[in-house]
C-alpha cells in the first residue's frame, strides 16, 4: 500500500482542534481520521499511517492530569507534526525544555521564519501571521532539532528534525487567521508523509458503494427519509450501491414546511428511481397533538408516533434486515464522551429506538457535513436538498407554541415559507444557518383598512452558527426584514404583526421550543 492510501491520523487532545486539523487534512485530499490520544504505539502501528499529527490542547503540558502519548510512539518512526500543545509535547518528550514564561501568546501574532526548512519551503514569506494560543513556551528544541521560526516572544515556535520526519509550530495551521497554515499542512502532508492529493468525493463514493455491497449483499435495505440533507444522501449513497434491494419510508408528519412532502417524493421517486413508500399520516398527529401544550410532551408524542408508524410500515416489507442511517463523523468522534446536558429531548427523525431488530448501514459515517454535501452533489441530489437548512425532527411542531391544529400549520407554513423564500432572493441562504417563522400563542390588536384586527403575530427567527451549539442572531438588513413583514401581514391569513428574535444562543436556543 502506498503512502497515497493511509490514512492521516490525528491524535486528539482537544476534540475541537482535533476535527478541524482532520477537516484541512481531507481538504488538501488526504483522508484523515481522529483518534484519541489513548491509543497505544501498537495500535497506532496496527492502522499503518502515513504520518501523525498531534492536535492542540489544554493550556499547559506540565498540569496534573494533562494527556500524554504513549511514549513508544516515538518508535514507530512515523512522520509526525506537533500543533501547539502537541508541539510542546514532542518537545517534552524528546528532551527539549518547556517553560512557563509568562509571556503566553493569544490571537494573531508576527511569525519569522529562520529556515525555510521543510514547512516553510512552500513559497511562504519570512513574515507571516500566524494564530496562537498558549500560555507555556518550547524553550529549548530536543537535541538534533533546528529552529525554523520565532516570535517575538517565543524563541521556538517551529523545530523540525528532518531525519527523523518530526515537525512542530507552536501556531495553529488549521485556522483561517493563519493564512499560510494551508500551506504548512500541506508541505508536512506531501513532503514529510508522502502523501498524494488523491482523496476525492468521487473516490469516497467509491469506496462506500463498495462497503454497502459487501455489507448487505443481497439484503433488503429500508431507510426512514426525513427530507434533511443527511438521511438524503445516505438514500442516494445506498441506492448506487445496491439499486432495488433499497426502500426508503418517507412519513409525512404534516408537520414540515410547505412543499416539502411532495418535494421529497418528486427527488426520490422520480429522479432518483428510488423505491418510496409515502405515509401520508398528517391526520394521525393531528389527533394524537389535539390539547397537548408542553413542549416535552410535544416532542415526545410526535417521536413516539413517528416510531410506531415506521414500525408499521417496515414491517410489510419483507425480509428487511438492514437500516440506514445517516450518522455524520462528529458524531462518531462525539459518542464515547460524556454526555451534554440534556437541553431539550431531540428526536432525529432517522434516530429509530434500539431495540428494533436490524443492522445499521451508515454510509457517511467519516464524513463531516459539508464533504456529505459535496456527496450529495455528485450524486446528483438538488441544491433545495443538498442544501437544506437544519430542520428539527418534531418538524414545525416546535415552531408553534401551544397547540398543534392544522389551520396554526398552515399559517405557519406560509410565513415561513415567505421567510425562506426571501433570504434566498437576498442571496444569503448560505450564510445563515437557519432563518424560519414560529407562531406563538398569542394574539395583539391592529389595524387593517378600516378594521380593528386581533390576531397572531409571527416572529422571524435567523441565525448563523458553526454547529448549532452556539448561535448569533443573524444582521438581516432592515429592507429584507420590511420585505418579509410586509409579505407575511398581507400574504398569510390570521397575522397581523411581525416580531424580529435578537436572542443569541445561549441564552436562548435556535428553537422556541
Ligand atoms: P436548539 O433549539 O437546541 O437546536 O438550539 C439546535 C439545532 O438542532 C436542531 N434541532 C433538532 N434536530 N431533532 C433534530 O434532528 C430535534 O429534535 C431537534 N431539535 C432541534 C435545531 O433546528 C438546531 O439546528
Amino acid at each position: 500500500m502506498s503512502a497515497a492510501d493511509r490514512p492521516v491520523l490525528v491524535v486528539d487532545f482537544g476534540a475541537q482542534y482535533a476535527q478541524l486539523i482532520a477537516r484541512r487534512v481531507r481538504e488538501a485530499h488526504v483522508y484523515s481520521e481522529i483518534v484519541p490520544h489513548t491509543i497505544t504505539a501498537a495500535e497506532l502501528a496496527a492502522r499503518d499511517p502515513a504520518g501523525i499529527i498531534l492536535s492542540g490542547g489544554p493550556k499547559s503540558v506540565h498540569v496534573d492530569g494533562a494527556p500524554g502519548l504513549d511514549t513508544d510512539v516515538w518508535d514507530l518512526e512515523l512522520p509526525v507534526l506537533g500543533i501547539c500543545y502537541g508541539a510542546q509535547l514532542v518537545a517534552r518528550d524528546l528532551g527539549g525544555e518547556v517553560s512557563r514564561t509568562g509571556k503566553g501568546e493569544y490571537g494573531r501574532t508576527d511569525l519569522e521564519v529562520l529556515a525555510p526548512g521543510v514547512l516553510f519551503s512552500g513559497g511562504q514569506p519570512t513574515h507571516q501571521q500566524v494564530w496562537m494560543s498558549h500560555f507555556d513556551s518550547i524553550t529549548t528544541a530536543p537535541t538534533g532539532f533546528t529552529v525554523t521560526a520565532s516570535t517575538t516572544d517565543v524563541p521556538v515556535a517551529a523545530m523540525e528534525h528532518v531525519g527523523r520526519r518530526i515537525h512542530a509550530v507552536q501556531f495553529h495551521p488549521e485556522v483561517v487567521h493563519t493564512p499560510h497554515g494551508q500551506a504548512v499542512l500541506e508541505q508536512f502532508l506531501y513532503d514529510v508523509c508522502g502523501c498524494a492529493p488523491t482523496w476525492t468525493m468521487g473516490s469516497v463514493i467509491d469506496q462506500q458503494v463498495a462497503a454497502v455491497r459487501a455489507q448487505v449483499g443481497t439484503g433488503r435495505v429500508i431507510c426512514a427519509l426525513s427530507g434533511g440533507v443527511d438521511s438524503a444522501v445516505a438514500a442516494a449513497l445506498v441506492h448506487k450501491a445496491i439499486g432495488p434491494q433499497l426502500t426508503c419510508v418517507f412519513v409525512d408528519t404534516g408537520l414540515m414546511r410547505q412543499g416539502e412532502g411532495d418535494q421529497v417524493v418528486e427527488t426520490f421517486q422520480r429522479h432518483q428511481g428510488i423505491e418510496l413508500i409515502q405515509v401520508h399520516a398528517a391526520e394521525r398527529y393531528f389527533e394524537r397533538l389535539a390539547g397537548i401544550t408542553e413542549p416535552e410532551d410535544k416532542r415526545k408524542t410526535i417521536g413516539e408516533l413517528f416510531i410506531r408508524i415506521f414500525e408499521e410500515t417496515s414491517g410489510g416489507i419483507e425480509d428487511a434486515r438492514f437500516l440506514v442511517q445517516g450518522t455524520l463523523y462528529p458524531d462518531v468522534i462525539e459518542s464515547g464522551t460524556s454526555e451534554a446536558a440534556r437541553i431539550k429531548s431531540h428526536h432525529n427523525v432517522g434516530g429509530l429506538p434500539e431495540d428494533m431488530q436490524f443492522e445499521l448501514v451508515e454510509p457517511l459515517r467519516l464524513l463531516f457535513k459539508d464533504e456529505v454535501r459535496a456527496v450529495g452533489t455528485e450524486l446528483g441530489l438538488p441544491d433545495e436538498i443538498v442544501w437544506r437548512q437544519p430542520f428539527p425532527g418534531p418538524g414545525l411542531g416546535v415552531r408553534i407554541i401551544g397547540e398543534v391544529t392544522p389551520e396554526r400549520v398552515a399559517i405557519l407554513q406560509r410565513a415561513d415559507a415567505i421567510v425562506r423564500e426571501e433570504v434566498r432572493a437576498a442571496g444569503l441562504e448560505r450564510d445563515i444557518w437557519q432563518a424560519f417563522a414560529v407562531l406563538p400563542d398569542i394574539r395583539s390588536v391592529g389595524v387593517m383598512g378600516d378594521e380593528r384586527t386581533y390576531a397572531y403575530p409571527i416572529i422571524i427567527r435567523a441565525v448563523t452558527s458553526e454547529d448549532a451549539m452556539t448561535a448569533d442572531w443573524a444582521r438581516l438588513p432592515y429592507d429584507l426584514l420590511e420585505r418579509m413583514s410586509s409579505r407575511i401581514i398581507n400574504e398569510v391569513q390570521g397575522v397581523n404583526r411581525v416580531a424580529y428574535d435578537i436572542t443569541s444562543k445561549p441564552p436562548g436556543t435556535i428553537e422556541w421550543e
